[in-house]
């Protein structure tokens, strides 16, 4: 029999309609649209308004837009695996939700939290269901409303995050297209340069807390800015390496958007074209678990069968990793 792969064969995203720009935030904050484009890349970003309404409401309009696109039937779908950094609620799992409100009647359904590097772990985890030969359809999401987190007085944050979420799915392959090579690390010593310090099981969230806004995100950015640029490409490399890849190889580098600045050092750290490098920041800005799939949603009309796709990110924890994939289905648009 041949080998399973795990392969990404559908892809579906959402983000909301209230799109927060640099000059709205000029008036929030002491910034300008010149300072957040230089140093970030970003024009704009999007914010899920609604009361009421968390990150489960981004995933399952991400998961429908897939179920629409591809007609499969919910009741396929094996398991559910929600990627985020802002689940709904502490307990009751925001996927477990989502999985109901589609439809996945027949799924069972987790959350997976590793800040940026959520949704690149997921897809380790979910390509490991797959490869098992139990499960056929796994649907991996990766949402995440930020806005819930930020104070929109802190200059250092609310410039650089945004809310959406995106969806794929992983089906089983035997044409050894889909996961190949995956290298992910992790180091606590960095859960201090960025955190939400209130809300947790170590700091329960205190009246004192909420006034002194520490249960917002705080980050040191600089150091996450230099370990972000160092680690994202020292797996990227790592992975081109040991796979054997030469840049002519690789038809897109899928990174992580927190700043552009660190994905064009990463993009040049492995001497890629500048066309090879997916990007949507100015767009959305950094919304953590929903950038890789954003990319992908974004780019899926330029994907062919065959092409090699270099994953990167870095996140809090420090978390971060890189993955090689080539992508499984050319597209009908
Ligand atoms: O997804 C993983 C999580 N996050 C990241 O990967 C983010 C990583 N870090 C970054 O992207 C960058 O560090 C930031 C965008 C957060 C900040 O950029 P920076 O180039 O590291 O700026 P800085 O903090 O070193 O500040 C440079 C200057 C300072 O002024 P002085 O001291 O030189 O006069 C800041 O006060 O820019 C000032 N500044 C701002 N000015 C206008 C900092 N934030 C702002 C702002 N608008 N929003």
């Amino acid at each position: 029999m041949s080998k399973i792969s795990a392969a990404i064969t559908a892809v579906g995203a959402y983000v909301p309609d209230y799109v927060l720009t640099n000059q709205i935030l000029e008036t929030m904050v002491d910034t300008n649209d010149e300072w957040i484009t230089s140093r970030t890349g970003i024009k704009e970003r999007r914010i899920l308004k609604d009361v009421g309404k968390g990150t489960s409401f981004l995933a399952i309009k991400a998961a429908q837009d897939l179920i629409n696109k591809t007609g499969i039937n919910p009741k396929d779908i094996d398991l559910v695996i929600v990627a985020t950094a802002t689940p709904d609620m502490k307990a009751a799992a925001t996927a477990v939700f989502t999985a109901t409100s589609i439809g996945a009647k027949n799924a069972f359904a987790f959350d997976l939290e590793a800040a940026c590097s959520s949704f690149l772990y997921g897809m380790s985890v979910a390509a490991r269901y797959i490869e098992s030969g139990k499960y056929k359809k796994v649907l991996l999401i990766g949402a995440d409303k930020n806005s819930s987190m930020i104070n929109y007085e802190d200059r250092a944050t609310c410039i650089i995050f945004g809310d959406g979420a995106g969806a794929v799915l992983f089906e089983p392959n035997t044409d050894n297209l889909g996961l190949q090579d995956e290298y992910l690390r992790s180091d606590g010593a960095g859960r201090e340069f960025l955190q939400a310090t209130y809300g947790g099981s170590s700091f329960p969230i205190t009246p004192e807390a909420v006034a002194d806004g520490r249960h917002y995100v705080f980050q040191d950015g600089k150091t996450v800015f230099k370990n972000a640029v160092s680690r994202m490409a020292d797996a990227a490399v790592e992975i081109l390496d040991r796979n054997n890849l030469t840049k002519q190889d690789v038809s897109w580098l899928v990174a992580h958007q927190a700043n552009k600045r660190i994905v064009d050092a990463t993009a040049s750290r492995m001497d890629l074209d500048p066309n090879k490098v997916m990007m949507n920041i100015q767009r959305y800005g950094n919304t953590t678990s929903a950038t890789l799939p954003l990319l992908l949603s974004d780019y899926e009309s330029l994907l062919k069968k065959g092409d090699n796709l270099i994953f990167a990110a870095f996140g809090g924890g420090f978390t971060w990793g890189s993955i090689y994939l080539k992508w499984a289905y050319n597209s009908k648009n």
